[in-house]
């Protein structure tokens, strides 16, 4: 028998040890939680895209009465970026949410689909997004997305 191992590396951060681009990318998801449409979860979401040349980019999340129709927070920027600034690359992505109407103490981490949809963009791109996970009692940080979904389904895969 064989055995790997895999590892990913968390680096946790208070607001103040955050360098003002983290600073700038959780601002900006925080303030995004607020344009959130989420009557049924009450759950406001925010996500923030730093785009190569310094941009960054918001999305928030988006619900639907039908529930599955709802689109995330991390998807909704990220599709509204391909869109709108095809082959730009993505540097970070920084997400906050909202429990209650106050940012969760803990960070959340994108939803499985989300890790999909945002792993897909990292390999097009061929270069890493850092991930900033916002919470009020610490930030996380992880290197890349790949370090968040391991052993995915790419395709790599479908290749004959
Ligand atoms: N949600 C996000 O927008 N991003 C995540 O990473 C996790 C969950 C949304 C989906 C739904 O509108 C609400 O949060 C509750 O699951």
């Amino acid at each position: 028998m064989k055995e790997y191992k895999i590892c990913t590396s968390v680096s946790v951060k208070t607001a103040e040890e955050l360098s003002p681009q983290e600073q700038a990318m959780t601002e900006a998801a925080k303030g995004a939680a607020a344009s959130s449409y989420s009557p049924y979860s009450h759950f406001a979401v925010g996500a923030a895209l730093r785009l190569e040349g310094g941009e960054i980019v918001t999305g928030s999340n988006q619900e639907n009465a039908s529930y599955p129709v709802g689109c995330c927070a991390e998807r909704t920027a990220l599709h509204w970026t391909a869109a709108n600034h095809p082959g730009v690359r993505i540097e970070a992505i920084a997400i906050a949410a909202k429990n209650g109407g106050h940012f969760t103490s803990q960070p959340i981490a994108p939803c499985g689909m989300c890790r999909q949809a945002l792993l897909e963009a990292e390999r097009r791109q061929g270069s890493p997004i850092q991930v900033i996970l916002y919470g009020t009692e610490g930030i996380h940080i992880v290197r890349k997305i790949e370090d968040l979904l391991p052993l995915s389904f790419n395709q790599d895969a479908m290749s004959i």
